[in-house]
C-alpha cells in the first residue's frame, strides 16, 4: 500500500554524501525516526528493529515474557506472531477471530488459563481489534497486551493510535506494509523498563545506546536486530506520507462500502471505521461458495479480491512449525520441550479454531490503494454493484 519515490532518493543521496551510514556516533536518521514514530503513535519510547518479527520478539523480551508463560494469539495472523512467542521461550495459545477478522474478545476470555501472561491482539489487514473490550479483559485478569500492528502501520482505533493501547506495540516496515524501507520494524512502549530490556534484545551492544549499560536488569545475552541509517532515512520520508495516504484509503473504503451495502452485501464487522487504516474493504457471505463466486465475479471485471482463508501462513492451519511442535532449531531450546513449560504446553489441532475457519472462508477482502484514481474507484464501485447482483 506504500508510496515511494524521489523524496526517498534525495534523502538517501544526502545520507550517502555525508558518509554517516552507521546509526551511532555520527548518524541521526534512526534517532530521528524513533523520536518521531513514538510521537506519531503517542507513546514515550520506540526502538527500530530489522523486521516486525524481531520487533515482536524484542517487545516480548522487554515485557519479561518467557518459559512458563502462555501468550494468546489469534487464529488469523501471519505465523510470525506465534513464532515470536516461541522465540521468547513461551507457548502460543491460539484463539478465534470473530466477524471483524480480529481477535474475538469472547473466545479470548475462554482461552485464558492460570498460565496466561500476555495477549497479542493483531490488527490484521489494517483492521483494528476491539481494543476497548480486549484491554478491559486484560486489566481484569492482570495480563500484558502486546499489539501486533505490523499490518496496520499508522492506523488508529477510537481516536487513539494502534500500538498505544497495549503495554507495547510492534510494527513491520517490510515490502507489503503502509510504510516501507524494504525490510524493517519497530517496537514502542510507554514503559522505560520495557524499552530498555527490549533494546537489549535488539542490540546486544548496549554500550552504543545506553549510558546506564551497567544496570543489573540489562545483563543478559541478546542478538542484533539493529536498524540502519539507510532504513531510518527512508522511513523518515515515509512518515511524512502516511497520514495523507491512510486518509485517502479510508475515504475510498467508506465510499465502496456504502455502494456494497446499498447493493445488499453484508459487511465484515468494522471496529473503528473512522480511525482504521482503510487498506481493506471486507464483505461477509453466508457460505464459502457465495464468497468465492463474488470473488470470481469481481475478477471478471478486473477487480482483484481474496478470501482470508487462502492466505497461506496467515491462517493457523498452515503454521507447520507450530503444529509440529518444532519451536526452535535445536530440541534442547524447543519451548515445547522445556521443563519450565510442562504445565503451559497445549495441544494444537486443525480444528482448534473452527469458528475462525468458517468466517475466514466466508469473507472477501478488496485491497485499497492510495494511488487509486476517481475513475478507478468508480469502476471498482460498478464492479461491486454488478458482482453483488
Ligand atoms: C501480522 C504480522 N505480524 C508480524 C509480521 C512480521 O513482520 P516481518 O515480515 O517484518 O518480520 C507480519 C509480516 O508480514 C505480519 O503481517
Amino acid at each position: 500500500m506504500y508510496r515511494i519515490g524521489q523524496a526517498e532518493i534525495k534523502q538517501l543521496q544526502k545520507l550517502f554524501d555525508s558518509g554517516a551510514i552507521f546509526r551511532y556516533g555520527s548518524g541521526g536518521e534512526c534517532d530521528r525516526f524513533e523520536r518521531n514514530w513514538a510521537r506519531y503513535v503517542g507513546v514515550e519510547h520506540c526502538r527500530m528493529t530489522r523486521s516486525g518479527t524481531s520487533a515482536l520478539y524484542a517487545a516480548l523480551v522487554g515485557l519479561g515474557v518467557g518459559p512458563g508463560d502462555q501468550v494468546i494469539v489469534p487464529a488469523y495472523t501471519y505465523m510470525a506472531t506465534a513464532l515470536a512467542v516461541l522465540g521468547a521461550g513461551a507457548i502460543p495459545v491460539i484463539a478465534d477471530v470473530d466477524e471483524s477478522l480480529t481477535l474475538c474478545p469472547k473466545d479470548l476470555k475462554r482461552r485464558i488459563t492460570k498460565h496466561t501472561r500476555a495477549i497479542i491482539p493483531v490488527h490484521m489487514v489494517g483492521l483494528p481489534c476491539d481494543m476497548k473490550r480486549i484491554t478491559k479483559i486484560a486489566r481484569k485478569r492482570k495480563l500484558l497486551v502486546l499489539e501486533d500492528a505490523c499490518q496496520a502501520v499508522g492506523g488508529g482505533y477510537e481516536g487513539r493510535m494502534l500500538g498505544s493501547w497495549g503495554h507495547a506495540g510492534a510494527f513491520s516496515f517490510n515490502f507489503f506494509k503502509n510504510m516501507t524501507c524494504g525490510e524493517g520494524g519497530a517496537f514502542v512502549t510507554n514503559a522505560e523498563a520495557v524499552h530498555q530490556r527490549g533494546s537489549v534484545a535488539v542490540d546486544c551492544c548496549s554500550f552504543y545506546w545506553n549510558p546506564e549499560e551497567e544496570r543489573e536488569e540489562l545483563q543478559f545475552a541478546g542478538p542484533n536486530f539493529r536498524g540502519s541509517e539507510v532504513e531510518g532515512a527512508i522511513l523518515n520520508v515515509q512518515l511524512r506520507r502516511i497520514r495523507g495516504m491512510l486518509k485517502t484509503m479510508r475515504a475510498h473504503k467508506q465510499e465502496l462500502l456504502q455502494i456494497g451495502l446499498e447493493a445488499g452485501l453484508e459487511s465484515i464487522k468494522n471496529n473503528s471505521l473512522d480511525y482504521e487504516c482503510g487498506t481493506h474493504l471486507g464483505f461477509l457471505f453466508a457460505t464459502e461458495d457465495e464468497a468465492r463466486s463474488f470473488c470470481n465475479r469481481l475478477a471478471d471485471q478486473g477487480v482483484s479480491s481474496f478470501l482470508p482463508m487462502d492466505t497461506g501462513r496467515h491462517v493457523y492451519t498452515r503454521w507447520e512449525p507450530i503444529l509440529r511442535y518444532q519451536g526452535a532449531h535445536h530440541s534442547a531450546l524447543n519451548p515445547f520441550k522445556l521443563p519450565a513449560n510442562r504445565k503451559a504446553r497445549v495441544k494444537y489441532k486443525l480444528d482448534t479454531c473452527q469458528d475462525s475457519l468458517d468466517v475466514l472462508a466466508r469473507a472477501v477482502l478488496v485491497s485499497m490503494h492510495p494511488n487509486n484514481t476517481k475513475v478507478k474507484l468508480r469502476k471498482m464501485g460498478e464492479a461491486i454493484r454488478a458482482a453483488a447482483d
